[in-house]
């Protein structure tokens, strides 16, 4: 598949990475310097380009939003028209100093976007884990026991493709529901947040679901 990263920052750049190294095109946008795209690109070991954000969009199959809500509105109007698209979205909804969350159980930053660009099918996910650990899951992903990945939205062919993505980052996708699970796998996501950088585990924290239920 070919990848638009919309936000080439923490998540932007590592996902897109390892996007390239699992063996698909990927095109690194948004950053405030072009010399990290062209790195980023080059670092990817894989088909990768720099690109404006009209680049990354234009011929995706799947675009991934990872910038602060701040600017959002800045980076949908680059990337021009995503009607059609499957957006993948980590980005929370915080406000401009990325500390308190701006939305709350009644909606979610996952619906609000999918509101902005009402054409394109949104699906969230990836934004339950911290980035330092993605490429320490990439490089374990052979091994039997894999950590779980929640993801939400209302398209199933785009979740289906979606989830394909996270199981090539070296993850077991866990389908949550609609789209509106966001309101509830968003506040998770600042939880796991709070955990892996104010709490005693650190970002190698490892958050796993286990199944409940019998053993087969
Ligand atoms: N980091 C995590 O572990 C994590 C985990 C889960 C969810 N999230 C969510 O994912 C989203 C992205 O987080 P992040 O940590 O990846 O953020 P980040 O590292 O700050 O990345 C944001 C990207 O946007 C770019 N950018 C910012 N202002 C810009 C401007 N004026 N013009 C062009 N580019 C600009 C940054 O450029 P530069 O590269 O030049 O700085 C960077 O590439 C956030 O909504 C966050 O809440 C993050």
């Amino acid at each position: 598949m070919r990848v638009g990263i919309l936000g080439s920052g923490l998540m932007g750049g590592k996902l897109g990475t390892l996007f390239a190294r699992a063996g698909h095109e990927v095109v690194f946008s948004y950053a405030r310097s072009e010399q990290k795209l062209k790195r980023l690109a080059q670092d990817a070991e894989g088909k990768a380009w720099p690109g404006t954000p009209r680049e990354a969009a234009r011929d995706a199959d799947a675009v991934l939003l990872a910038v602060h809500w701040s600017r959002m509105d800045d980076v949908l109007k680059q990337a021009g028209d995503l009607s059609g698209k499957v957006i993948v979205t980590c980005s929370l909804p915080m406000n401009d100093e990325n500390t308190d969350l701006v939305l709350a159980h009644t909606s979610s930053g996952a619906e609000e976007l999918a509101k902005m660009v009402p054409k394109a099918r949104v699906v969230c996910a990836f934004n339950s884990v911290p980035s330092e650990v993605l490429f320490g899951v990439f490089e374990a992903r052979r091994k039997a026991s894999r950590p779980s990945l929640v993801y939400c939205g209302d398209d199933r062919r785009s979740k289906e493709l979606v989830a394909g993505l996270i199981r090539d980052v070296g993850f077991d996708p866990v389908d949550a529901g609609p789209l509106r699970i966001a309101r509830y796998t968003e506040p998770f996501a600042l939880l796991v947040g709070q955990l892996a950088y104010e709490g005693k585990g650190g970002p190698e924290l490892a958050y796993r679901f286990e199944r409940f239920g019998r053993h087969q």
